[in-house]
């Protein structure tokens, strides 16, 4: 095997990335649909936003589809929708990108923390109903990087203790979970489409539920103009105004955009997944977790921020940054190390007076007899090392052998070389990095 690249050698991963990781995949029927709305002036209205929900209610198999201006107004609106109030609790997975929970503190909801399950990075089952109290009310199901979070297990616990659930499919649009579309087996799903996403709009997101009372509660919310689809009462007489104070439409540029991507989004994902299965299937003999799903039924769909779990000690003790410093300079330019930092120790949660109420927002509310901010690394020691452990594997949006043999390569080469890369010293390390830039030019 040559030498490793850091250390001077050649890299192995030399093909171009073309329009490997160009996302979304934009087609001219795309980019008509956006021209149409430009053209007609059609930007603020609700027509196209309809559809696109209608289309998208149908391909969750859903009831309800609302649109939004942004996962986390979607967010926001299942809180309120789930009837939360002050001095209630959500719980939810301290990793986590922010907006699965801090919308909820404005309702004046206190926003406490479950950990992870290191092997699958959602909530650990076991952990959520430990952290139960007499306030908890709702516990946010994030289905992290595209990993479908273990809704059986979580169901069970939500009744068993009487809470609402809610599901955060921003990472995971169109993904399973035992056959079971994610989104749809909690009280309500909530998600991004923002572009960064694998279902990828624009600035957007949705809600979907089964719910009348949900939906009609988040058209409460925000959408004082869809007053006419208001039916329930205690909610149709406060039609015309957003109760919350809140306007929550979809720009339907993007809801143009999601009316095409809806059309060739399973196709796309299909192809990701096939690539990515197969980057896998090259390294199975290696000490790393793909972090797939085992259940028959549940899938990663779009593969959003795909992951590998790195074992330090299998590795001879090479650290996780040292490992992805050696594959990048092999040509891994998509490897990096690391995801979302831990909430919980942020100090919004427990230490800032945001509203003026004379104590920290989140515990504004809270009656004082209950457990306070659970702020240190170790209360919820998975979540907090997990950006030590885990790193992005280059997500692939197209079946193509050579360059995924290429990536997969990289990796092998330095798992073969890991012993010398480890006896590397500083100094080595450096005059090794000096040589690879010169050569980058
Ligand atoms: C898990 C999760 N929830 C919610 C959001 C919020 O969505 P948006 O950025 O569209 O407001 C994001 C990311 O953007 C996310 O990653």
């Amino acid at each position: 095997m040559s030498r490793l690249a850091i250390l001077g050698g050649e890299p192995v991963a030399t093909i171009p990335d073309g329009d490997m990781f160009k996302w979304p995949i934009v087609n001219k029927e795309m980019e008509e649909a956006v021209l149409d709305v430009l053209r007609n002036g059609a930007m603020s209205g609700t027509g196209i936003t309809k559809q696109f929900e209608s289309e998208f209610a149908k391909w969750n198999g859903v009831k309800y589809a609302l649109g939004h201006c942004s996962g986390t107004a979607s967010l926001c609106a299942a809180f309120f929708a789930l009837g939360l109030k002050r001095g209630d609790e959500v719980i939810c997975p301290s990793l986590t990108y922010w907006a699965s929970a801090v919308p909820a503190m404005g309702l004046g909801v206190t926003v406490s923390f479950c950990d992870i399950d290191p092997k699958t990075l959602c909530v650990d089952p076991v952990d959520l109903e430990k952290r139960i109290t007499p306030a908890t009310r709702a516990v946010v199901a994030v289905h992290y990087c595209s990993y479908p979070a273990p809704m059986d297990e979580i169901m069970a616990v939500a009744r068993r203790h009487g809470l609402k659930v809610i599901e955060d499919v921003s990472h995971a649009q169109g993904g399973f979970y035992k056959g079971r579309k994610l989104g749809t087996i909690g009280d309500v799903g909530a998600m991004s489409l923002m572009t960064a996403k694998s279902f990828a709009v624009g600035e957007a997101g949705m809600l979907v539920t089964n719910d009348r009372e949900i939906y009609e509660r988040a058209i409460l919310w925000g959408h004082y103009e869809r007053a006419s689809e208001l039916t329930l009462p205690g909610i149709a007489e406060y039609k015309g105004l957003p109760c919350g104070g809140q306007k929550c439409r979809m720009h339907q540029m993007s809801s143009a955009v999601g009316l095409v991507q809806l059309k060739k989004y399973d196709r796309e994902c299909a192809e990701i997944d096939e690539a990515m299965r197969y980057f896998w299937s090259l390294l199975a003999d290696l000490p790393f977790d793909p972090h797939i799903p085992p259940d028959p039924g549940s899938t990663k769909a779009g593969w959003y921020c795909a992951k590998g779990i790195y074992d330090e000690e299998a590795m001879g003790g090479l650290s996780l940054s040292y490992f992805i410093d050696a594959v990048r300079a092999e040509g891994g330019s998509r490897f990096h190390a690391g995801c979302n930092s831990a909430l919980h120790t942020h100090p919004l949660f427990w230490k800032f007076d945001v509203y003026g109420d004379g104590k920290p927002a989140n515990y504004a509310f809270r009656a004082p007899d209950l457990p306070g901010p659970l702020t240190a690394e170790e209360d919820f020691p998975h979540s907090f090392h997990a950006c030590n452990k885990v790193f992005n594997v280059p997500w692939f949006r197209h079946f193509r052998k050579d360059y995924i043999d290429a990536q997969a390569a990289a990796v092998r080469k330095v798992y073969e070389n890991r012993r010398e890369l480890l006896a590397t010293d500083p100094k080595e390390r450096v005059l090794g990095a000096l040589a690879q830039s010169r050569r980058n030019g």
